[in-house]
């Protein structure tokens, strides 16, 4: 496959860890192996509605080659090593649109790595002709509709029985003055990820 790997960013975590948002490789199946063992079953279930989704060695393969056009991947790693600690990727289903999901390792929760997966697929998928993402959530899983509801893209969110269907408009354009105030959050964190790293 053809690919061309789009840069990393850099970013600061919440208590202050630097990280690298990197493409994923095909090389990252070990990782991936790696990073699946400290991941619990209900962040699992949270991710695929079932705890049980086998991480095959052909299924890893898969996750992990994505032709960062129709399929992207984006993962965090500290700037030492390769560890994987999130993901994000989207997959198009229309020729402006894809779907996303977030997974991140549960020890590091809360530090602000969804968001930051979630802005830097962003940034990749509008330079792809893609101008709306979806998401499909359990109702249940506030951590992630939290991201998209306090995401700057003009979150739509439809309910029906225990999912939530989230739209995103990303021909927002990120920046300080689109992003919700209520939360207090900075721009510097936005100007670390889009520097180059
Ligand atoms: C959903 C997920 C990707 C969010 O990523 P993240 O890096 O934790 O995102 P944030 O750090 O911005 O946390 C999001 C919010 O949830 C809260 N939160 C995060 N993890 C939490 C946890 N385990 N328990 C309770 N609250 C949690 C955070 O405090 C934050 O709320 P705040 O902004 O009001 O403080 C991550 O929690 C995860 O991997 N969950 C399991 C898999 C999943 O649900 N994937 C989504 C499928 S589409």
């Amino acid at each position: 496959m053809d690919v061309t790997f789009p840069p990393e960013r850099r970013f600061t975590t919440r208590s202050g860890q630097a990280m690298r948002l990197r493409p994923i490789r095909p090389e990252d199946v070990p990782n991936l192996f790696a990073f699946r063992e400290r991941v619990s079953r209900e962040s699992l279930r949270m991710r695929y509605f079932t705890p049980r989704r086998r991480l095959t060695e052909e299924l890893a393969r898969h996750l992990c080659t994505v032709d960062f056009r129709d399929r992207a991947a984006f993962v965090a790693s500290p700037l030492e090593s390769d560890t994987i600690h999130g993901i994000g990727r989207y997959e198009r289903d229309t020729p402006r649109s894809a779907e996303v999901a977030f997974i991140v390792e549960d020890a590091l929760q809360g530090q602000g790595i969804g968001p930051a997966l979630l802005e830097r697929l962003a940034e990749h998928a509008r330079g792809q002709g893609i101008d709306r993402f979806t998401a499909v959530v359990l109702c249940e899983n506030t951590p992630m509709l939290t991201v998209l509801r306090n995401s700057p893209f003009r979150p739509q969110v439809t309910v029906e029985g225990d999912c939530a269907f989230v739209k995103l408009d990303l021909t927002v354009l990120a920046g300080p003055a689109a992003r919700p105030a209520a939360r207090g959050l900075a721009s510097a964190p936005l100007r670390r990820l889009t520097s180059p790293a």
